[in-house]
């Protein structure tokens, strides 16, 4: 089996599709401004595009592809899509939402996937709306709920903001209590019109002391190339995790790619660099040079823009899209 691997030793086996740059909420830090226009759908990768770049992607070594957006749910082929990618001998993940997954659920099953992350950044349904500006926070309670039921594995994303939901920490790890959850904490990081700013960041230490003044609990072994560290409170049946982006990253161990909505694939994050696939399938011409020389050329943290010194980070000089346009 053929290895993508980069200029620091690096192999790459996991890849991250976005399907679309829309989506039916319009979270603050992700999505700029309520008139961001979104791509045009020629623009986009058609379902076999997705598929035939999906099957290089498979031939060059992935063993898990995660679909993101946007919101990957509300494109109209996303059942075809779904049931295209099932044929790859790969794992498959989705990070949805969570507001249309009842909807997709029976398809969900059939593909083949195992386990979704859900984003929720709060339990209140008033800062729900404040934080997504839609009102839809019990149409995704209920869904966790109906996943849980049909027993996929739930993984729940949390953007940790200083002073709008830091406070939660420890409602969102009662949670893990009876249900077998994992919360995941997620530095918040700087893209592109989000408002970013060093000081709402709040860090794995400082997550991890909140959690420690209402908790006691165990560090679980983590998986390699694992971005998050996982912890389970004594006698909780779920667990909680921290994603440090930001103040501790994990990019020594990275093994991800990304492609985005529009055919781009980027090495990163955080990367400047982008290679169009889209338009390099579309002319007929070869893809594999362009996947390994944009992994070769990987740059050895955060995409050379900033590093973990985050009073030093200024968020108006990184070079990047919105987090909308890259796909989680
Ligand atoms: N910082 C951290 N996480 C973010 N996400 C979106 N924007 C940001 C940001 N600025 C998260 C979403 C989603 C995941 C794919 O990325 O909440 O769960
Ligand atoms: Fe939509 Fe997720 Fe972005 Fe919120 S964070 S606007 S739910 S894609």
């Amino acid at each position: 089996m053929q290895q993508l691997t980069d200029q620091y030793n690096r192999s790459h086996d996991y890849l991250r599709i976005s399907l679309t740059d829309n989506c039916n909420l319009r979270c603050f830090y992700c999505m700029p401004d309520e008139n961001y226009l979104f791509s045009p759908s020629y623009k986009l990768m058609q379902t076999q595009e997705i598929r035939q770049l999906a099957g290089i992607f498979v031939e060059l070594g992935v063993k898990k592809i995660r679909l993101t957006g946007g919101e990957p749910l509300v494109r109209k082929d996303a059942p075809a899509i779904l049931e295209a990618l099932s044929e790859l001998p790969v794992e498959l993940t989705l990070t949805t939402n969570g507001t249309l997954v009842h909807r997709f659920i029976n398809l969900m099953k059939d593909a083949g996937i195992g386990s979704v992350n859900i984003s929720l950044d709060t339990l209140s349904p008033d800062k729900f709306l404040f934080i997504t500006r839609r009102d839809e926070f019990r149409k995704v309670k209920n869904n966790i709920d109906l996943l849980l039921n049909r027993g996929f594995g739930v993984k729940i994303n949390v953007v940790v903001m200083k002073g709008l939901n830091d406070a939660e920490i420890p409602d969102f790890i009662a949670w893990t209590k009876d249900l077998p959850v994992q919360i995941r904490f997620i530095e918040f990081m700087p893209f592109t019109g989000n408002r970013w700013s060093s000081n709402k960041v709040v860090t794995w230490q400082e997550i991890m002391h909140t959690a420690g003044q209402s908790y006691a609990f165990m560090p679980l072994t983590s998986m390699p190339n694992e971005t998050a560290k996982t912890y389970r409170v004594n006698g909780y049946i779920g667990s909680f995790a921290v994603i440090s982006t930001m103040s501790a990253p994990f990019c020594s161990s990275c093994n991800r790619m990304r492609l985005t909505a529009d055919g781009k694939m980027k090495n990163c994050l955080f990367s400047k660099e982008e290679t169009d696939l889209l338009a390099a399938l579309r002319a007929g011409e070869p893809i594999v040079p362009l996947i390994e020389r944009s992994v070769w050329n990987k740059q050895k943290e955060l995409g050379g823009q900033f590093s973990a010194d985050l009073a030093h980070v200024s968020a108006g000089s990184i070079q990047n899209r919105s987090m909308i346009a890259i796909g989680g």
